[in-house]
């Protein structure tokens, strides 16, 4: 039986509401494979914490987690907290301190969901956004002086660095092979931001030599959006900077018909630390508490996990059983439906169960 040791990190917002969905899903996912296990481990690190200590991260906290196998997060964010304390207090401590530079968003259309795009279904949406993570417009570097003077200032520097770059590169060239169409598309900015963004072209020229079987080609950024809407066809594996590819992914989420069902991966490739899955949709408090939240995301975050935990029939399982429920109209409001989170988590567990949905 192989153990697959989770650490459990739902936080604020609705996060509580769909990590219990997920965990539920993979109860019953790990009970009717049998080959597997989960070992989970809830910690308690959120906004309601840090209002009681004055820490999201308890001390010892990174070194905890260090021993897991992956991270299972829900959202952070709370009214009464900036958003740059929280982030900068439990997200990125995380992401950051287990350098996991790779940040993976597949966008695609799911059966029963409609995308504002004219005539785009299942099929016309299929992509796999890759945000380098590490570094980039969101390294912290900069700094605020003469504050509250005439003459404050404030910077807020990009960093690239070779090693940086080239390691999100061969990862989006080795992630672009993997998908059935090799096709990867570099979005850039290198007309108007002359240095990094030209060393970024210049890596993934490099790089791409050494993948002769991908097809690749580079679009600037602003471009990028018309190209998302106009032709999302030609686009499949997608690697952009931190800030180009935050913004791209909300794009490519509202193509796809919601942010609710959006998964991402902040991957550590070479697996030296553990690597943590979350729903993007962020901490939701105008339905926090009202059970409708759309469990989607963190069904579809927790097969983003197991596949990472190389347990694919499992997260093909999942995400099967989940294309079914959608399908079959089970959905909750953000999606058009009346569903409850329980309804969809009780219908996505009862196809793992062996059930059959009716469809209509
Ligand atoms: C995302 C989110 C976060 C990010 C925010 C909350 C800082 O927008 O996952 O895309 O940009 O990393
Ligand atoms: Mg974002």
């Amino acid at each position: 039986m192989r153990v697959h040791r989770i650490a459990s990190i739902p936080a604020d917002g609705i996060g509580p509401e769909v990590i219990a969905a997920g965990l539920e899903a993979l109860d019953a996912l790990a009970a009717r494979d049998g080959g597997f296990r989960l070992e989970v481990t809830h910690l308690d690190w959120g906004s309601a914490r840090y209002k009681q200590t004055g820490a999201y991260i308890p001390e010892g906290g990174l070194d905890l987690l260090r021993g897991m196998d992956a991270i299972y997060f829900g959202a952070v964010g709370a009214p009464d907290v900036p958003d740059h304390i929280s982030l900068w207090g439990l997200r990125l401590p995380i992401a950051q301190g287990f350098d996991q530079y790779a940040n993976v968003r597949p966008t695609r259309i799911l059966p029963g969901i409609t995308s504002p795009l004219r005539d785009a279904g299942p099929g016309d949406l299929d992509w796999l956004i890759v945000r380098e993570n590490s570094e980039g417009e969101y390294a912290g570097n900069g700094g605020r002086t003469h504050r509250g003077l005439p003459e404050e200032v404030a910077t807020e520097v990009a960093i690239f660095t070779r090693v940086g770059v080239e390691r999100i590169m061969r990862f989006a060239f080795q992630a672009a092979r993997a998908r059935p169409r090799k096709l990867l598309t570099v979005v850039t900015k290198s007309n108007a931001q002359r240095f990094g963004m030209v060393m970024w072209d210049e890596i993934a020229a490099e790089v791409a030599a050494d993948f002769p079987d991908v097809t690749w080609d580079k679009e600037l950024v602003d471009a990028m959006t018309m190209r998302m809407v106009r032709k999302p066809r030609s686009i499949d594996t997608v690697v952009a900077t931190n800030l180009h590819a935050d913004i791209l992914s909300d794009l490519a989420a509202a193509l796809a018909g919601s942010l609710g069902v959006a998964p991402t991966g902040n991957v550590d490739p070479q697996r030296r630390y553990p690597s943590m899955f979350e729903p993007i949709h962020g901490s939701a408090f105008d339905i926090t508490g009202k059970g409708v939240a759309n469990p989607v995301a963190s069904f579809w975050t927790a097969a983003l996990m197991l596949e990472h935990l190389d347990e694919r029939p499992a997260a093909a399982a999942l995400m099967a059983a989940v294309e079914q429920v959608c399908a079959a109209g089970i959905l909750t409001p953000d999606i058009g439906g009346t569903a409850t989170t329980k309804d969809v988590t009780r219908a996505v567990c009862e196809v793992l169960r062996g059930a059959n949905l009716p469809t209509d």
